[in-house]
């Protein structure tokens, strides 16, 4: 199993280059079940859960081209021949967000048999709200030996209201909706520029889709759509992450590749605690730590408020800022996994209920450190990076389903960080049967 050995200390400075955003490019590469024609998409980042939903989408019939030729960012879909529109359990657990291939395999192929996701390190993560609404486009559901089952012959539009804002519930019915029959009005829908991306992707392969990226969505079913190929946009979390690792380490760093404006939440709450956050043009931000960061409070909140995805991130920042930080967490029901950690690292920190009080500045002392989810390992990362001497982190293989060669990108900005184990190695595919994650 992976570790990585971090030695703190070092102010990072220079340029760091953002990734293609996963939990875009999950949602594109579901969407190629829509058509029997290829979907390439382009700009896609090289992370373990883009393996897992190429496994899941092979395992169905696709053919799946990941990193082709020269262009190793590109990934060709074709899902010409799906012959077993069935989403495994041995791959689900290892990644909800398989449940993104139930609206378009119903719309696509009339059926569909999805492993329930089940719970993971950071909150019980139901399905609910997606299944309801497949049930209000006309889909019949059945649950047993924890699989769904959903058919219809054809799904039907209709006005659907979210109870809760739900990323990849919206994103899940709108794949739905492209297809069915009439049209699909969708409200309380999540705005996150993820679904933006999708709904850009589908447009381009003929669908018809009014008010992307806003809380109201109107769909009118096609009766086919067409192959594309796709840009996708820049990790917002991976960009936000690289401009906390350039405060807490009082370094001076440049993020390119990335867009400034899905980071407004994230570059105000980083001003107010000190840092000097400026844009640099259309695709770079620039960093530089303060003097003294100061305490300040997050509450995270669906986009564009404070990104839940990082909360991890910014607590770990908090700890080195003078004064308290109230930091809550509204989205997940557990996703202070990362605060033992923290303060067995020296981090002031009590929780109640669904807030921490952060108290600093406090000094960080190395130590063997337990990765549990995807930003906590984040988190961890962070603090070991100003943490007096070395850091051994366990379980990193959280941290490569969403990061692309990080320990690569962070040493390109003098970050003092190996890698012990073999990224991508032979045992990943065990280590992706044997874990269940966010
Ligand atoms: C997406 O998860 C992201 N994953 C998460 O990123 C992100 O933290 C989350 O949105 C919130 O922004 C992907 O896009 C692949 P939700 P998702 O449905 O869609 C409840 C990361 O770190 N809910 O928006 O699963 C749910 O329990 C990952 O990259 C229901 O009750 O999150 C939660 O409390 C972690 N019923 C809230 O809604 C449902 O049917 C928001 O969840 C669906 C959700």
């Amino acid at each position: 199993m992976d570790k990585f050995v971090i030695r703190g200390g070092n102010p990072l400075v220079g340029a760091i280059r953002v990734s293609g955003a996963k939990n875009s490019a999950l949602p594109c590469m579901a969407a190629a079940i829509l058509t029997e024609d290829p979907v390439t998409l382009e700009n896609m980042p090289q992370v373990r859960d883009i393996e897992t939903e190429r496994r899941l989408l092979q395992s169905m019939g696709a053919e799946v081209e990941l990193r082709e030729g020269e262009a190793q960012d590109r990934t060709t879909i074709c899902c010409r021949a799906l012959s077993d529109p069935v989403a495994k359990y041995e791959i689900v657990k290892t990644m909800r967000a398989s449940s993104l291939v139930l609206g378009p395999l119903v719309a696509r192929a009339g059926m569909a048999r999805v492993a329930m996701p089940g719970g993971c390190a950071i909150g019980g993560r139901p399905i609910d709200l997606h299944i309801k609404g497949l049930e209000q486009m006309g889909a019949a559901i059945t649950q047993e030996h924890g699989y769904l089952e959903a058919r219809a012959d054809r799904l039907r539009g209709t006005h659907l209201v979210f109870d809760k804002i739900t990323v990849t519930g919206t994103e899940d019915l709108l794949m739905a909706a492209v297809l069915a029959e009439g049209e699909t009005v969708m409200e309380n829908c999540a705005r996150e520029p993820e679904v933006g991306d999708l709904a850009a992707l589908l447009t381009a392969m003929g669908a018809q889709i009014e008010g992307a990226g806003t809380s109201t969505m109107r769909v009118r079913g096609v009766t086919g759509l067409h192959g594309a190929q796709y840009h996708i946009h820049p990790d917002r979390i991976e960009a936000g992450t690289f401009l906390v690792a350039g405060a807490i380490t009082g370094g001076d760093l440049v993020v390119t590749g990335c867009n400034p404006e899905h980071l407004g939440a994230v570059i105000a709450k980083l001003r107010e605690a000190g840092a000097r956050v400026e844009g640099m043009g259309a695709d770079a931000v620039r960093v530089r730590g303060a003097e003294k960061l100061r305490g300040a409070d997050i509450s995270t909140e669906e986009y564009p408020g404070f990104p839940t995805d990082m909360q991890a991130q910014y607590m770990a920042l908090a700890t080195q800022a003078d004064g308290m930080s109230l930091v809550t967490e509204n989205i997940f029901e557990n996703r202070f996994m990362h605060v033992q950690e923290l303060v067995r690292m020296g981090a002031n920190i009590k929780v109640d209920g669904k807030t921490a009080t952060v108290r600093g500045p406090a000094r960080l002392s190395a130590a063997a450190v337990m990765c549990s989810d995807l930003r906590a390992s984040a988190s961890l990362v962070l603090a070991a990076l100003v943490a007096d001497g070395e850091s051994i982190l366990d379980r990193v293989y959280h941290m490569d389903r969403g990061y692309e060669r990080i320990e690569e990108k962070l040493s390109g900005v003098g970050a003092q960080i190996q890698r012990l184990g073999n990224l991508f190695a032979p045992r990943m595919s065990e280590t992706i049967s044997e874990k269940t994650t966010a």
